[in-house]
């Protein structure tokens, strides 16, 4: 099939190159022409394990090209899928949608040229109603079609950053949202070779599952910070022993052949700083704003972001109390993208410590293995950035964690703390847990309340 897809982001790219390798022939399009140029070289605009190799792979075979033309690119094309971003409004929580409406008006002027069936399909994250409402309306008013004369679909992605590529090529569900059976059937062909479940639903419904996974997702993250903060005011009490009593009932960890099973879904069930990137926090304020224009509450959603907003500044604030001042303190952050496999600095838990940090007058130094110098220049990172692990520890007052990187589990800790001014650990995702530090280190993990004395 011929796809064209609109928008080579995260999404776009990765659901491009990984369409080209399963024998689609995929043109993507992008309006900056040093990203076009980038792609055609290979190399992909972010950090995404296995990708740089499908480019390599589609661009060479030309199942994959990159171009700035969207004429071209649609040139016998009998699907567009729409893979452009959908930020939050600056200031605002509800979505910009100018670039949706933007990709949306080009295709229409260029189905206005032909009478050939086209399948316009959303797979950017948008708030039910917006692929209708929108989209289809917008395409409507730009080809001169009606709905039914060119096809409407909604496709979410569920990729992660860090395991994109392995997501989609074993992706456990496709949900195509059709506006009607002859939308929907062009979607199932472009899937064919996948054998994992495939739901066709109203569009709608595709455009709030989205939603409604990203959502149970940041729930449990804050279910399992709240509960790490009122360990941390109980005395005794260590939120991985309530944690570990938790995963033990049968109906979150069956018991298959006599052992038990641990879902993946456990490992949001974790304390640490709260949950970020460019996804899970614009998704439950989208869903927050959806449910206000709507007249209905979202108490959940609203705590939910409540307390993630909370994580962040406890972990501060536990610096605070370790050091006792942080003016003039050198602390090495360990980990400033949002989590462990990725160079993603957006929404950030660990970029919100760093800033908190400084402006409380401490110096930082921050390491993450994933994070290159340009990367941490580009994002205004010049004064704080360090290349090494080493370097960042040396003569720090503290080390604070803010991703599970094995990295700094695996770490030399005897030789690390030894070079440290203070060997103070904060440890924001306890990823020390299971690391037995020298005896001279003062480790900090997150909700663990005061040890209580034995009495004698
Ligand atoms: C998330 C969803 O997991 C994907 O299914 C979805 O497609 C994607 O958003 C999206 O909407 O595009 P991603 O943002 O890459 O993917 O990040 P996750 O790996 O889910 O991590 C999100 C947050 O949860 C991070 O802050 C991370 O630290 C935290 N997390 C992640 C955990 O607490 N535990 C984990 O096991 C993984």
């Amino acid at each position: 099939m011929i796809v064209t897809i609109v928008g080579t982001g995260y999404v776009g790219l990765v659901t491009g190159a990984c369409l080209a390798s399963i024998g689609h022939t995929v043109r993507c399009v992008d309006v900056s022409e040093e990203r076009v140029e980038m792609i055609r070289a290979g190399q992909a605009p972010f950090y995404e394990p296995g990708l740089e190799e499908l480019l390599s792979e589609g661009l060479e075979s030309g199942r994959l090209s990159v171009t700035t033309d969207l004429a071209k690119a649609m040139e016998n094309s009998v699907l567009s899928l729409i893979a452009v971003g959908t930020p939050s409004k600056v200031g605002a929580l509800e979505p910009d949608l100018s670039y949706l409406e933007t990709a949306a008006r080009q295709i229409g002027e260029e189905l206005r040229k032909s009478s050939d069936y086209h399948v316009v399909a959303v797979k950017s994250t948008v708030i039910p109603g917006t692929t209708r409402g929108v989209v289809q309306r917008v395409v409507e008013a730009a080809s001169g079609r009606k709905p039914g004369e060119f096809g409407v679909a909604m496709n979410p992605e569920f990729l992660r950053e860090g395991s994109a590529v392995e997501d989609f090529r074993n992706s456990d569900r496709i949900v195509i949202g059709q506006a009607d059976a002859r939308s929907g059937d062009v979607l199932a062909d472009l899937y064919a070779y996948f054998d994992c479940e495939k739901l066709r639903v109203g569009i709608e419904e595709a455009e709030l599952t989205k939603y409604a996974s990203n959502a149970l997702l940041s729930l449990l993250i804050s279910f399992s910070n709240e509960l790490a903060g009122l360990c941390e005011a109980t005395a005794g009490t260590d939120v991985e022993t309530v944690m570990e009593g938790l995963y033990l009932d049968r109906r979150l960890s069956p018991a298959v052949d006599g052992a038990r099973v641990r879902p993946e879904i456990l490992s949001y069930l974790r304390a640490g700083i709260g949950f970020g990137g460019s996804c899970l926090p614009k998704d439950v304020n989208a869903l927050r704003v959806y449910g206000r224009l709507n007249g209905v509450p979202t108490p959940m959603m609203d705590a939910v972001m409540l307390t993630n907003t909370a994580r962040p500044v406890r972990v501060v604030e536990m610096a605070l109390k370790a050091l006792g001042s942080l003016e003039g303190k050198t602390i090495a952050l360990l980990g400033v993208a949002f989590k462990a496999g990725t160079d993603d600095l957006r929404s950030s838990p660990g970029l919100a410590i760093l800033q908190a940090l400084v402006a409380r007058g401490a110096k930082v130094r921050a390491f993450d293995p994933f994070l290159s110098p340009k990367a941490a220049e580009r994002a205004g990172l010049n004064g704080s950035y360090c290349p090494t692990l080493e370097l960042a520890v040396k003569d720090a007052d503290a080390v604070l964690i803010t991703t599970g990187d094995p990295v700094f589990r695996n770490a030399d800790w005897e030789r690390l703390s030894s070079s440290m001014r203070g060997p103070v650990v904060i440890d924001g995702r306890n990823a020390l847990r299971h690391v037995t530090l020298p005896a001279a280190v003062r480790y900090f993990p997150i909700g663990q309340g005061e040890q209580l004395v034995e009495a004698n």
